[in-house]
């Protein structure tokens, strides 16, 4: 039985989710393997709307583990929050379970986010401001805080101390700079207290220790049971490859890496234990946050997408920028994934557009033909898409339940994009439920 990736391909928020909740159905376990809080899936489940953050989208099946390994960054705050609004909605959290290796987004993480964003300025890279990239570059530095660390109080006392020492100028600065930056915050935005005091966080990050003591487990070891008893396990991507550390739009990128390789790191198995990937990919293009967005419309099919859509963040409830199916950047996405399988989602957005167009290619600015994604930010930058018009299709496709319920130039706008990028769609989404989805052989 395989290890199976869910992983984005394009700049996020693709309904990964969706895709997981609904691949989870013969899987033992469920894991996140990389991101914090930054992410956000919604699942509509017999028309009940839940939103997580950090919790993987398995967490309704209660019959499976549900596992956040050590390649994840965790707010213990936000976590016990989703795991007591579970309880409310009557869903227990019993088979979840937290690699004892993962690092904590810490209240100074979260400080030094939103302070260097501001910092930045017009150069901003619109991170979530949940502390993501502060958090990795402590792991990094080595002087991150782990999930065990919160079941030993000298350890965490003693460690919670060095890393505050270390960024002991930088929330000085914030200090001083605060009216100022202030000032520069968005209208309503609050900056985070920046008085941080070494007993204050020891006594609550001890309170969260012993609530998530239950949940703590060697993971690895986990996921390696159940891939040797022959389950299927699933590595559920957040983010997606364009945000990826390494291979995405840098600098404007998160602080992981969202592809499926990293699920061999961020869970502790191995390549040959992933067989299957799965590459999510929405039937247009959004991103939030800065960054090169070549297909990125500002005119009605844009607005189109946005409204019937509802491009708006999880995590931060910011608009989305919308543009057309890049193929460029979903053929890079998937080589660099190793895809399988593609699903896409959200096809029915696209129903009412008279045509329906898809990036092939770019220009450079000197008129030079990109055929392969540019691997210079610069050219990236400038790079202007060239695209072939396909036929649109006016009837909803809400309540299509098979391949042939679909009009042909949906067909044909599915064929078009598997051909391109050599993989083969196997799965679409007309509608936010789970009800909503095809099973295709496109
Ligand atoms: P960070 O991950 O908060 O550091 O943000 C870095 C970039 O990744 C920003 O452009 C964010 O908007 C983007 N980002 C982070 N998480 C998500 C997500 O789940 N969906 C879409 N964009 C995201």
């Amino acid at each position: 039985m395989p290890g199976l990736a869910i992983v984005g391909t394009q700049w996020g928020d693709e309904g990964k989710g969706k895709i997981t909740d609904l691949l989870a159905e013969d899987a033992s376990a469920i894991v996140r393997f990389q991101g914090g809080n930054n992410a956000g899936h919604t699942i509509v489940r017999d028309g009940e709307e839940f939103k997580f953050h950090l919790i993987p989208s398995g967490i309704l099946h209660e019959d499976k583990y549900c596992v956040i390994g050590n390649g994840v960054v965790i707010d213990p705050k936000v976590l016990l929050e989703e795991i007591e609004g579970l309880r409310k909605a009557g869903i227990s959290s019993a088979n979840l379970k937290i690699s004892a290796n993962a690092h904590l987004i810490m209240p100074y993480h979260i400080l030094l986010d939103t302070a260097d964003e501001l910092k930045l300025g017009k150069l901003s890279i619109g991170t979530t401001r949940r502390g993501i990239g502060p958090a990795y570059a402590d792991k990094a530095f080595r002087i991150g805080i782990r999930v065990q660390d919160l079941l030993d109080e000298k350890i965490l006392r003693k460690k919670i101390m060095a890393a505050l020492e270390n960024k002991r100028q930088q929330l000085q600065e914030l200090t001083v700079r605060r009216r100022k930056l202030q000032k520069e915050a968005q209208p309503g935005e609050e900056l985070p207290d920046e008085r941080l005091d070494l007993h204050g966080l020891v006594e609550e990050f001890l309170g969260y220790g012993h609530r998530l003591e239950p949940f703590i487990t060697d993971t690895t070891r986990l996921c390696w049971n159940e891939l040797d008893a022959g389950n299927k396990v699933i590595f559920e991507g957040a983010q997606a490859a364009l945000l990826d550390l390494d291979h995405g739009t840098y600098p404007f990128v998160t602080s992981s890496n969202p592809i499926a390789g990293a699920a061999c790191v961020g869970a502790g198995v191995g390549p040959t234990d992933i067989t299957e990937v799965w590459g999510v990919v929405k039937a247009y293009t959004t991103r939030v946050g800065s960054g090169p967005f070549p297909t990125e419309l500002f005119d009605d099919n844009g607005a189109h997408m946005a409204e019937r859509g509802v491009e708006f963040g999880t995590t931060t409830g910011r608009p989305r920028r919308c543009g057309w199916l890049d193929l460029v950047a979903l053929k890079y996405a998937t080589r660099l994934n190793g895809a399988t399988s593609l699903a896409m989602t959200k096809l029915d957005v696209l129903a009412g557009l008279d045509t329906l167009s898809v990036a092939v290619r770019y220009r450079s600015k000197e008129g030079a033909v990109l055929d392969e994604f540019p691997y210079h930010q610069s050219v990236l930058h400038s790079a202007t898409p060239e695209y072939v018009e396909l036929p649109g299709f006016g009837d909803e496709i809400v309540d299509a339940r098979s391949e042939d319920d679909l009009p042909p130039a949906a067909r044909e706008y599915l064929s078009f994009v598997s051909d391109f990028v050599g993989v083969p769609i196997t799965l679409v989404g007309v509608g936010p439920s789970r009800e909503q989805v095809i099973w295709v052989n496109v």
